[in-house]
C-alpha cells in the first residue's frame, strides 16, 4: 500500500482511539454514574480540532483528493462528498464543544444532550473514515498512476503537517499522551497523582 495511505490509516487509528474513549466515558457516566473530569473531554476535543481538523483533513484534501478529483467521473463525485464532510467538521466540533460547556456548567440535567451529541459525532466521524478507507483507498489505488503516488507519498512524507512544522507532530503525541493520562482506566491510566 502507498505510504500516504498507510499514514492516513495510522492517523485514523489515533482519531478512532479518541472517539472510542469519548463514547466509553459517556457510557460509564450513564450506566455507572462515573465521575469523569470534564478536562478529559476538553482535551479530546482539542486534539480533534488541532490534529484532525487542522492537519489530517487538509492533508487529505490537498494531496490525495486533489489528484483524484482530476480523474473526474465517480472519483470527482466521491471526493466532492468527502470534502463537504471535511468542511462541516469544524461546525460539528463546535456544536460538541458547546454541549460539553453546557454539561460542565449546567450539570446532570445537561448530560443527556451531551451524550446524544457525542454519540452522533462519533457515529458520523466513523462513517466518514470508513468511507475514506473503503471507497477512496480502492478508488485511488485503481485510478492513480505510479507518478501520482510518487508525488503524493513525497508530499505526505516531506510535509506530514501542511500547516505547521515537524515538531508539532511531537506535540500531538504529547497531547495524546496527556489525554491517556487524564482518562480513567481502561481508556487511560487515570489522573496524575
Ligand atoms: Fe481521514
Amino acid at each position: 500500500m502507498a505510504k500516504a495511505l498507510n499514514i492516513i490509516r495510522d492517523e485514523h487509528r489515533s482519531i478512532a482511539a479518541i472517539l472510542h474513549g469519548m463514547e466509553y466515558l459517556v457510557e460509564r457516566i450513564r450506566t455507572r454514574n462515573a465521575k469523569v473530569n470534564p478536562r478529559v473531554f476538553s482535551a479530546m476535543i482539542y486534539y480533534l480540532d488541532t490534529f484532525s481538523e487542522r492537519m489530517h483533513h487538509p492533508k487529505e484534501d490537498r494531496f490525495l483528493f486533489q489528484a483524484l478529483r482530476s480523474r473526474g467521473g465517480e472519483a470527482a463525485t466521491v471526493v466532492a462528498d468527502l470534502e463537504t464532510e471535511h468542511a462541516a467538521g469544524g461546525d460539528a466540533l463546535r456544536r460538541l464543544e458547546q454541549c460539553l460547556m453546557r454539561y460542565e456548567e449546567g450539570g446532570d440535567k445537561e448530560f443527556p444532550a451531551f451524550a446524544a451529541a457525542v454519540e452522533k459525532f462519533v457515529r458520523e466521524y466513523r462513517d466518514h473514515m470508513h468511507k475514506e478507507e473503503s471507497i477512496v483507498f480502492p478508488l485511488a489505488q485503481r485510478l492513480l498512476s505510479a507518478a501520482d503516488w510518487q508525488a503524493i507519498d513525497r508530499a505526505f512524507e516531506e510535509n506530514r503537517d501542511p500547516l505547521a512544522a515537524d515538531r508539532d507532530t511531537r506535540d500531538f503525541k504529547k497531547l495524546f499522551d496527556r489525554i491517556v493520562n487524564l482518562a480513567p482506566p481502561p481508556i487511560g491510566v487515570g489522573p496524575d497523582a
